[in-house]
């Protein structure tokens, strides 16, 4: 009988404290009603103390998830407790997720709290939690770097005053397997009480361990895993969901473990993720990384032609790859769109339906085969973008080897057309500029990235931007068979998400 591990999934709360990757409330609730259909267990909806956004974002995630737990992060204060419970209360199966670093040096640092007080912070917030709900999780920051033995009297009164799972993390991303696996025996050791709760670990990426110290963790006896799609997250990212499940889904006879994730819909779910945030996947990354089942060599090629055994762990069908991604072409109807976009994860209103319908006519125009990468963007720029204040109506540039390159431009700012004109070093530079003229933003431009979206000399432009204004940074992605359009389109997506920053400041937890 293998054992249960329980998916807990972070994507939108620490994933979305990844720089740039801040997600308007639209967005989350698209991604968390994939994540209900990817199977996690526990969806940690965000930090409703940290921003109005936040709060507004957990509420409708609570109110409208039926099948999975959702969690609300908070510090150790009465306020930020309340404003958790009033966000997940709309959830009938919510938890309440409190946090309090207990490591010397955060204590004395960053607190300014002795032990004494932080144990009774702890299980005073605990008790007050559990009069809320009857779910509590309590966390132990830095716990990793913390005394083992006041780890343990903390993990004791936590479990005592009603927590349900109890949290080691692995803020920094500095333990090494080993010694991760040691620490959770000792935790579970040296915890009198550690059978009355769920032992979870949460482990950030700063070695490129996270995964390594998660799975670690597990063997040892943690049963809850704390994890993002793509290993988004705080600086080098969290542990990779998708490592995690496939690395116990691929080893049976190795790890007597189970998880709920249809691993099916792993890759869309990193599809949606990394289009919604704006955060490619490396094409390397293990099992979503574009080339994560792709085959260079000629003995490998052949070797998988006769027997794909031979070169892959994993069918790339299992994690929702799928192989014949040819789908669509300008004959296809609405019904065939419709069916694909449901398969791909997006299931839209007959409104949404007739947006995206109209747009990918369009496209079939300029291009024969439409691929799921095609669609992926014409159902982020159709649909998720409803709520940008900068919309781009019409451009023009032109440019060559005897014109000083030149764009005129006509934005739509909160619905009321603006025109202007811009030159610049080169067709793009001119757009730009003209752009900026009309936003009037005081944005800087860090990054700049072109890539094609599919093969082919029709594919689409995909252009990534990162920006920064006043010390917030935003990314910024457009799609277009055009790359000069794909590139103000990506632009002012970065403009636009730079707004709702201004409104909806990113997180303020670790
Ligand atoms: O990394 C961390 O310690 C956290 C806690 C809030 C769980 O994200
Ligand atoms: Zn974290």
């Amino acid at each position: 009988m293998s054992e249960e591990i329980i998916i807990f999934d972070t994507t939108l709360r620490d994933g979305e404290q990844s720089p740039g990757a801040s997600m308007n409330t639209a967005e989350k609730m698209r991604l968390a009603g994939q994540m209900e259909k990817l199977g996690v267990d526990v969806l940690e909806a965000g930090f409703p103390a940290a921003s109005e956004g936040d709060f507004e974002a957990v509420s409708e995630i609570a109110g409208k998830l039926k099948k999975i737990q959702v969690a609300a992060l908070c510090r150790t204060n009465k306020n930020d407790i309340d404003l958790a419970w009033n966000a997940v209360k709309h959830s009938a199966n919510n938890r309440i997720h409190i946090f309090l670093a207990t490591s010397e040096l955060h204590m004395a640092e960053k607190l300014k709290m002795t032990r004494e007080q932080v144990l009774t912070a702890a299980v005073e917030s605990v008790k007050y939690a559990k009069t809320l709900t009857a779910n509590v999780e309590f966390s132990a920051e830095d716990g990793s770097r913390s005394d083992r033995d006041f780890l343990c009297r903390v993990f004791e009164a936590t479990i005592a005053a009603g927590a349900n799972t109890i949290n080691l993390p692995d803020t920094v991303g500095y333990s090494i397997p080993f010694e991760f696996a040691e620490l959770v025996k000792y935790v579970m050791k040296h915890t009198p009480n550690m059978n009355k709760a769920i032992l979870s670990v949460h482990c950030h990426n700063d070695l490129g361990l996270a995964t390594a110290n998660t799975l670690a963790a597990i063997e040892a006896g943690a049963r809850q895993a704390e994890v993002t799609i793509n290993g988004i997250g705080e600086r080098a990212g969290n542990t990779s969901m998708e490592e995690v499940v496939m690395a116990i889904h691929t080893r049976p006879n190795y790890f007597p473990y189970s998880t709920h994730i249809v691993t099916e819909q792993l890759y869309p779910t990193s599809r949606l993720v990394s289009t919604t945030t704006g955060i490619m996947v490396q094409p390397n990354k293990a099992i979503v990384g574009a080339n994560a089942f792709a085959h260079e060599a000629g003995i490998h090629q052949h070797g998988v032609l006769v027997n794909p055994m031979t070169y892959e762990i994993m069918k790339p069908e299992t994690v929702g790859l799928n192989a014949n991604k040819l789908v669509l072409g300008k004959h296809s109807g609405r019904h065939a769109l419709h069916d694909h976009l449901k398969e791909m994860g997006y299931d839209l209103s007959p409104g949404e339906l007739n947006n995206v319908f109209k747009k990918f006519k369009d496209l079939a125009d300029k291009k024969k085969h439409v691929m799921d990468e095609d669609l992926e963007a014409l159902v982020q720029e159709g649909i998720l973008r409803t709520t940008d204040v900068f919309k781009l109506e019409y451009l023009h540039v032109s440019s060559g080897t005897t014109v000083m390159p030149m764009a005129s431009v006509v934005l739509a700012i909160n619905e009321r057309p603006v025109k202007g004109a811009g030159y610049g070093n080169g067709p793009i530079d001119a757009a730009y500029n003209a752009i900026a003229d009309l936003t009037g933003t005081d944005s800087e431009l860090l990054r700049f990235t072109v890539s094609a979206l599919t093969g082919g000399t029709d594919a689409q432009g995909e252009v990534t931007v990162r920006l920064r204004e006043n010390g917030i940074t935003a990314l910024g992605r457009g799609t277009d068979a055009d790359i000069i359009t794909a590139s103000a389109k990506a632009y002012i997506n970065g403009l636009n998400r730079l707004e709702y920053l201004k409104q909806h400041p990113p997180s303020i937890a670790s």
